[in-house]
C-alpha cells in the first residue's frame, strides 16, 4: 500500500501548473482528509458521490490506495472540472466522472456513499439544511455521508479558519467567500434522529483549522 507522501509526489507530478502542484502535493501530506475519508470507506463496495469535489483530488487519492468503486464527482467551478479532467486522463484513472454541477440546484441520480467535504461554508444557514436533507436522500441503506466543515465556536481555530477562507476567496482560488459556517446544532437538527447514527469528531491533524468531521450512517 502507498505511502500518503508517495501518493502525493504522484498526483502532484501529473499538474502542469508549479502553484497547483505544490498545493495538492502539501494538501495530501499535511491535511488528514483524504486519508480519513479513505478509513472510513474501505470496506465500503458502494459507489461515491462526492458533492463540491474540486479538482476531485479525493477520487485520486482513492485510487491511489487501490480503491475502485465508481465515483461521481461534482463542483460549480468549471476551471476545476477542467483541470480535474486532464489529471483524470494523465493519471489513467479509471470510473471517475467529474461533471459540472451546482449543489444547490440539484445532484445527479445517487445511491451509495456520499462526501461533502469542505463546502459547507460557502452556504447560507437553510441552504445548509436543505443539501443535507438532500445529501441523505443519496445514501443507501447501511452507506455513510460524511461531512468535512469548519464548525463555528468561539476559539482561535475558528478565527483562523475563517481567514484562511476569505484569503481563498481574495487569491481567486474560491469562486466565492465564506457565507455561513455551521455548528454541532446544524447536524443534530438534521441527523440526530431514528434512521441515522451522527458522529462528530475533531479532525485537526497538525492543520490549525477548526475542522470536524461528521459521519453520519444511515441505518438499514
Ligand atoms: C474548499 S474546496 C473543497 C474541494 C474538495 N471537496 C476537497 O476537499 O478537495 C470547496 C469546493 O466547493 C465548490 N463549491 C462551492 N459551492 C458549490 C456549489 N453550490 N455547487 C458545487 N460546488 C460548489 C467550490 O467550487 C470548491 O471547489
Amino acid at each position: 500500500m502507498k505511502k500518503r507522501s508517495e501518493i502525493a509526489k504522484h498526483i502532484s507530478s501529473l499538474c502542469s501548473s508549479l502553484w497547483v502542484r505544490h498545493y495538492i502535493s502539501s494538501k495530501i501530506k499535511t491535511d488528514p482528509l483524504y486519508e480519513g475519508v479513505y478509513l472510513e470507506l474501505k470496506d465500503s463496495k458502494r459507489p461515491l458521490m462526492d458533492i463540491g469535489s474540486g479538482m476531485a483530488i479525493l477520487a485520486f487519492y482513492l485510487r491511489e490506495k487501490d480503491w475502485s468503486n465508481p465515483v461521481t464527482a461534482i463542483d460549480y467551478d468549471e476551471r476545476k472540472i477542467e483541470a480535474g479532467n486532464l489529471l483524470i486522463q494523465k493519471g489513467g484513472y479509471q470510473g471517475i466522472t467529474l461533471e459540472r454541477g451546482d449543489a444547490r440546484e440539484s445532484l445527479p441520480t445517487h445511491q451509495g456513499d456520499v462526501t461533502i467535504l469542505d463546502i459547507l461554508q460557502f452556504f447560507q444557514k437553510t441552504d445548509q439544511i436543505k443539501l443535507l436533507e438532500l445529501a441523505a436522500e443519496n445514501v443507501a441503506p447501511g452507506a455513510k455521508l460524511l461531512i468535512r466543515s469548519g464548525i463555528k465556536e468561539r476559539n482561535f481555530r475558528f478565527f483562523i479558519t475563517w481567514v484562511v477562507d476569505v484569503f481563498a476567496k481574495c487569491s481567486f482560488w474560491m469562486k466565492a467567500a465564506p457565507t455561513y459556517y455551521p455548528t454541532k446544532e446544524t447536524f443534530e437538527g438534521v441527523f440526530g434522529k431514528e434512521g441515522f447514527d451522527l458522529e462528530i469528531r475533531p479532525f485537526w491533524g497538525n492543520t490549525p483549522f477548526n475542522n470536524y468531521l461528521v459521519v453520519i450512517k444511515k441505518l438499514k
